[in-house]
């Protein structure tokens, strides 16, 4: 069993059954005639007290060590748990030289732990982190499960930018084959290495698919494809942008939620998803009592206390406030003449962190921005408005049906839309972001995109959908301020330690 289980008040064992104990030692306190050690296995955010005869505990009972307990489980005279392990065969399986086990029990620093990536979920704070997303996960999957949508999975090699932002990673085969050379299809039997020469390299070698290939920025347009006929549907999938902003809110490569919904009605829909899915996770985090305080340990109380309070208005709330961007830029500017913000906030710009970090905190709690300017948003947002709109002018001050949902600290959680389901509008769309051109024989699609444009040609429906930054739900959930800790493995641009 795990410590989680054998800790369970559930968990029925007889008293004088013997149990096996297995996880790493985080603390070790030797008296004269006994010793006790805390060993975790990370299943739970506490570890098993364990008491050992001093002649039991051979001296590589150390932190960070690797150990095999056996004993039987009586209760504990101690404070701070209900059970003990009292030990009565130890077997270290793996030691640790407590002087150079660069986890050591006093705190350590953020940076610190971030050039020590691989050992960082040993720390208290990481792994409830880590255990923390497990349940968020699953209460996504529930969410959805319980309102029909079906979990799929899109491709990460794409030829396509979903958000046009030009963020992609470009990816390539790392051996390429001279023009000459075998064919990299045949069967390995078949294959003779070519003789070095100078031959020129073939190009389609080079683009393996042949043509340019990137990693993910989103799924968006995959998933609206398979919604094209399961009407719901969801994925969780890794994305990849070449940011290189330094923020506490960006990195390379992180995981997003992300749904589509055939025959919705309009933005308030997709409002009402998002808001009910998340405040699910709300509801799941908020009784991981053990992890929470795990994630605060002996810090701050009263900020724990108010933070927590933040998340279960959330939770509770009847429904989060929703306001048009021109009203938000109304609101802001006034602000802006009381206190101004580094950026000016002007229709037609998008909004900036500090911004969207105001507006959350002014009304304590997550903010639903919808309807930005058509002119700083993707190709595929549906336009509101019933024509095609003509001239420099008609583009700038057109909105589209699209929605940010803003939380406190993070700024933007969720950023969604409806999509354009319109052929004539969409064609429109593609043209004004160069992924169309008009030609003598009408409009031209890039290749890339052709087979979206046929979504739009067989039987279009109404749809929209949104996706969620996973690590910026973490943050936002459990206080840790960067998403850099919010994720195992973390890549940031200048920085894979691991
Ligand atoms: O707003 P974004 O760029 O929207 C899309 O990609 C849409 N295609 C999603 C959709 O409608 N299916 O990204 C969605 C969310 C953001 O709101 C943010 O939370 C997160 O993904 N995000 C990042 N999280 C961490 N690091 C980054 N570099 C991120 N970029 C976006
Ligand atoms: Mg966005």
């Amino acid at each position: 069993p795990t410590i989680r289980q054998l800790l369970s008040p559930s968990q029925v064992s007889s008293k004088d059954a013997l149990v096996e104990v297995n996880g790493w030692v985080k603390s070790v306190r030797r008296q004269k005639n006994v010793v006790f050690a805390v060993v975790s296995d990370g299943t739970c955010a506490s570890g098993m007290q364990a008491v050992l005869k001093t002649d039991l505990a051979p001296k590589s009972l150390t932190n960070g060590a690797s150990v095999r307990l056996c004993g039987r489980l009586v209760e504990s005279r101690g404070r701070g748990q209900a059970r003990e392990l009292q030990v009565e065969e130890v077997n270290v399986t793996g030691d640790s030289d407590p002087d150079a086990y660069p986890i050591q029990k006093q705190s350590l620093s953020t940076e610190y732990l971030r050039d020590h990536v691989h050992l960082r979920s040993r720390t208290d704070t990481n792994a409830a982190m880590l255990r923390v997303r497990n349940s968020l996960l699953h209460s996504i999957h529930n969410f959805f499960e319980g309102e029909d949508f079906c979990y799929v999975h899109t491709p990460i090699l794409t030829s396509s930018d979903c958000e046009g932002a030009g963020e992609t990673f470009r990816v390539q085969p790392t051996a390429s084959i001279p023009a000459n050379g075998p064919d990299i299809f045949a069967p390995v039997s078949n294959i003779t290495t070519p003789a070095p020469s100078s031959s020129t390299e073939n190009p389609e070698n080079k683009e393996f698919f042949g043509k340019p290939t990137y990693l993910t920025v989103s799924s968006q347009l995959y998933l609206e494809a398979i919604a094209s006929s399961l009407s719901r549907v969801y994925t969780l999938s890794p994305a990849f942008r070449a940011e290189r902003s330094q923020t506490s809110r960006h990195l390379a490569e992180f995981w997003m939620l992300e749904a589509e919904w055939a025959f919705i009605h309009s933005v308030d829909d997709l409002c009402s998803l998002v808001e009910n899915s998340v405040k699910a996770t709300l509801r799941s985090f908020l009784e991981q009592e053990d992890d929470i305080s795990a994630l605060w340990g002996n810090n701050d109380a009263a900020e724990k206390d108010r933070r927590l309070s933040v998340l279960r208005q959330a939770r509770d709330a009847s429904s989060w406030p929703r306001m048009t961007y021109t009203k938000a830029i109304e609101i802001l500017q006034k602000q802006h003449e009381a206190s101004p913000f580094e950026f000016e906030p002007i229709w037609g710009n998008g909004l900036q962190s500090e911004h969207e970090q105001w507006l959350a905190a002014s009304l304590g709690g997550p903010v639903f921005v919808t309807d930005y300017p058509k002119a700083i948003k993707p190709f595929y947002m549906r336009l509101n408005s019933d024509k095609i709109p003509v001239g420099e002018e008609g583009h700038s001050r057109e909105t589209v049906a699209c929605f940010d949902l803003l939380i406190p600290e993070v700024g933007e959680l969720v950023g969604g839309s409806v999509r354009e389901e319109r052929l004539d509008f969409l064609l429109e769309a593609l043209c004004a972001h160069g992924l169309a051109s008009r030609g003598p024989n009408g409009i031209d699609v890039k290749d890339e995109y052709k087979w979206y444009v046929d979504l739009r040609r067989y039987g279009s429906a109404p749809h929209g959908g949104f996706g969620l930054g996973f690590e910026r739900l973490v943050s936002w959930v459990t206080g840790i301020e960067n998403v850099r800790e919010c994720i195992a493995m973390p890549r940031w641009a200048g920085r894979m330690v691991v």
